[in-house]
């Protein structure tokens, strides 16, 4: 399976290396393009035991990618997993879901064909409705059709 990780921290990096070594071809995107960078150069910016050799085996065996082209990214793969971050709303309990919004907008241009989107961020109950709108309506014609939403906790 061809996969996509939107946002390469913690969780990101982490799940696409590990599917990665499950023999998946995994591309890992980030804004930060001193991250991706790092990481195109065999070096991990987290701390995370034995990570550093899984990124660097299946990054040599070209199963695992970095990129900082989301839009390139999400045509080339299957399915794609939101994993950017969700954190506390200022002078709030809540969570601000900005990221996670602005990543379904993205992802909504670039939709080519059947493709199945995971959210792996922390998200409140409904959120995925939300997600699901905010695809809907750049991808009319595919509605039903072409889009899944899981909410992956
Ligand atoms: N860290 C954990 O142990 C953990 C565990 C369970 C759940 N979560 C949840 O998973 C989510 C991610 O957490 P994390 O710790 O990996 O966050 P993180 O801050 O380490 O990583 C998020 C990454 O997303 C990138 N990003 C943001 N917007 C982007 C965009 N538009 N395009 C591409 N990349 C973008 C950021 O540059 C950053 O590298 C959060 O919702 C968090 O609550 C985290």
């Amino acid at each position: 399976m061809k996969l996509c990780m939107i946002g390469t921290g913690y969780v990101g990096l982490v799940s696409g290396v590990c599917f990665s070594d499950l023999g998946n071809d995994v591309i890992c995107v980030d804004k930060d393009l001193d991250k991706i960078q790092l990481l195109q150069n065999g070096k991990v910016p987290i701390y995370e035991p034995g990570l550093s050799e899984l990124v660097v085996k299946n990054y040599k065996n070209k199963r695992l990618k970095f990129s900082n082209d989301l839009k390139k990214s999400v045509i080339e793969s299957d399915i794609i997993f939101i994993c950017v971050g969700t954190p506390t709303k200022k002078g709030s309990s809540s969570a601000d879901l900005a990221q996670v919004y602005n990543v379904a907008k993205e992802i909504s241009k670039s939709i080519n064909k059947y493709k199945i989107i995971v959210t792996k961020s922390t998200v409140p109950v409904t959120t995925g409705d939300e997600i699901e709108k905010l695809l809907a309506m750049k991808l009319k014609k595919f509605y039903k059709k072409k889009i899944k939403i899981i909410n992956f906790p």
